[in-house]
């Protein structure tokens, strides 16, 4: 058996190469566009830490990001890594990948007509909109966290909740940076809308409250009415080992 299925034994059957010769000056070409579409508006309003870590790990303004290159840099901040996938994985899979501090990204890049938004994640929101924070170091224990914990539970209904932890951090988190709102969340970085419609106070923000965060329901197919604000990345690390404790003795929410 070959030491990936070994390793990772659920998500061994979607992990594949990236095969980086085949993207075109065309693909390169709309990396470069989403790029220059992004930056101005996540220079002004995204978090320090995703910034550092899109300088930190070079990556690329102008052409498709060659995953390996990245990994190689992220792993020696973190021990992630930018792990190619398929595409759709099933939970366990996602989460035993988590856990291993791999990152399931996507390979295939969006077209030029749909700069705005794509149904599913692409290389561009798994790469420029996730990856940066991966090399944050309060924030890679923490996903690594998130991956160990969800990968050894099997109650939907416990994951379903759980998975507004990872929906309202991960994918659309905010932070309170020098006393202004920032994004860190991968569905914000990567996407002007939902950006702007934060920056335009098109939704309420909270502050970051677990049990608050546990009770909000994800909704997919609109722009989002509340999100939620940290303080500093410890928060979400120790609301981890809170759930953690919570799960342990059968109890998600406090009450
Ligand atoms: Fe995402």
């Amino acid at each position: 058996m070959t030491p990936a299925v070994l390793e990772l034994p659920k998500a061994a059957p979607f992990l594949i190469e990236q095969d980086y010769s085949a993207y075109g000056t065309e693909q390169h070409s709309v990396w470069a566009e989403l790029v220059r579409r992004r930056m101005p508006q996540l220079e002004r309003h995204a978090a320090q830490e995703y910034l550092d870590g899109f300088e930190s790990l070079c990556l690329p303004y102008d052409r498709v990001p060659n995953l390996t290159a990245v990994s190689s840099k992220l792993h020696r901040r973190t021990g992630w890594n930018a792990a190619p996938v398929s595409g759709f994985m099933p939970a366990p899979a996602f989460f035993e990948m988590l856990a291993a501090r791999r990152f399931p990204t996507t390979t295939w890049l969006r077209s030029r007509d749909s700069l705005e938004y794509t149904p599913e994640p692409d290389i561009f929101h798994d790469v420029f909109g996730h990856v940066p924070m991966h090399a944050h170091p309060v924030f890679a224990d923490f996903l690594a966290r998130y991956g160990q914990v969800c990968a050894r539970l099997e109650d939907e209904a416990i994951l379903e909740r759980i998975g507004r932890v990872f929906w309202y951090t991960v994918e659309f988190g905010l932070i309170r940076q020098n006393g202004e709102v920032k994004v860190y969340g991968s569905g914000l970085i990567s996407s002007n809308g939902e950006c702007a419609n934060v920056l335009r106070r098109g939704c309420a923000v909270r502050s970051f409250d677990l049990d608050e965060v546990l009770r909000t329901p994800v909704k997919v197919d609109e722009m989002h009415h509340l999100l939620f604000a940290i303080d500093s990345f410890d928060q979400i690390y120790e609301a981890m080992h809170t759930l953690e404790a919570r799960i342990n003795r059968g109890s998600l929410l406090d009450d």
